[in-house]
């Protein structure tokens, strides 16, 4: 079933979950890298991905949202503690890479999405408040999300051991 049901999440929500938990994956393996030598040769060629699998996560988080809305009163029900973290995970999955793409725009960088398709391009002027938005809340609210995503596994894998209550796994998986 492509939507969601009381059951189980339909199939285009747990397209959404699974491919964005790769991203998700990825960008965490650049970020310790860099946390642990940022000039490390492996550091450099997997964080030249960062930005451009962050604003991949960015757009396909905004048609999850917007799917998760639709999606409201179909979706199995969960408890008010899953309910806020997932809420916390929506708001976080969309505001640390636009941040950083705010960020982008006030360096005046110009970004090129995966070396083709130009969607900045440099204007000659900075925009100082966008940098220090960036600058104070991009890292800091990416480690804080991937604390959240890290309790979010715990409580599922919890969860899947608990007799009776595995169905919160095996609704996100399909089963
Ligand atoms: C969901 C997507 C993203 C997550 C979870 C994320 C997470 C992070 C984290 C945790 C750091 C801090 C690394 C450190 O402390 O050394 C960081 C750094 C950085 N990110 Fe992202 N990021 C995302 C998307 C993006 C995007 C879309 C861009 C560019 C448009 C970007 C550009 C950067 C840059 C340039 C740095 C290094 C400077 C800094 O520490 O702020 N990120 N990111
Ligand atoms: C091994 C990795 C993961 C596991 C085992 C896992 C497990 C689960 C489970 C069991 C649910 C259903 C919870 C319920 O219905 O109460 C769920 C939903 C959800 N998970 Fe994950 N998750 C993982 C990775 C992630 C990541 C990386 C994110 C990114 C932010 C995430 C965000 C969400 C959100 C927002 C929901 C609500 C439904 C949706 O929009 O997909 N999960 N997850």
């Amino acid at each position: 079933m492509v939507s969601d049901s009381s059951i189980r999440y339909g199939f285009i929500t747990r397209f959404f979950h699974w491919l964005m938990a790769i991203g998700f994956a990825w960008m965490f393996l650049t970020v310790v890298a860099r946390f642990i030598n940022e000039d490390a040769a492996f550091t450099k060629a997997v964080f030249a991905y960062h930005a451009q699998v962050g604003f991949t996560l960015l757009w396909l988080g905004v048609l999850r949202v917007i799917w998760a809305v639709l999606q409201r009163s179909n979706r199995p029900k969960s408890d008010l503690a899953a309910n806020l973290g997932h809420a916390c995970l929506y708001v976080l999955m969309i505001a640390v890479p636009l941040i950083a793409l705010l960020r982008t725009i006030g360096s005046d960088r110009g970004f090129t999405y995966w070396g083709v398709w130009s969607i900045l391009q440099p204007t000659g002027e900075k925009i100082e408040w966008m940098r220090t938005l960036g600058n104070t809340l991009h890292g800091n609210l990416g480690w804080l999300l991937f604390a959240l995503i890290i309790g979010h596994i715990f409580f599922a894998i919890k969860h899947s051991l608990v007799p009776g209550d595995e169905r919160v796994l095996s609704r996100i998986i399909g089963k």
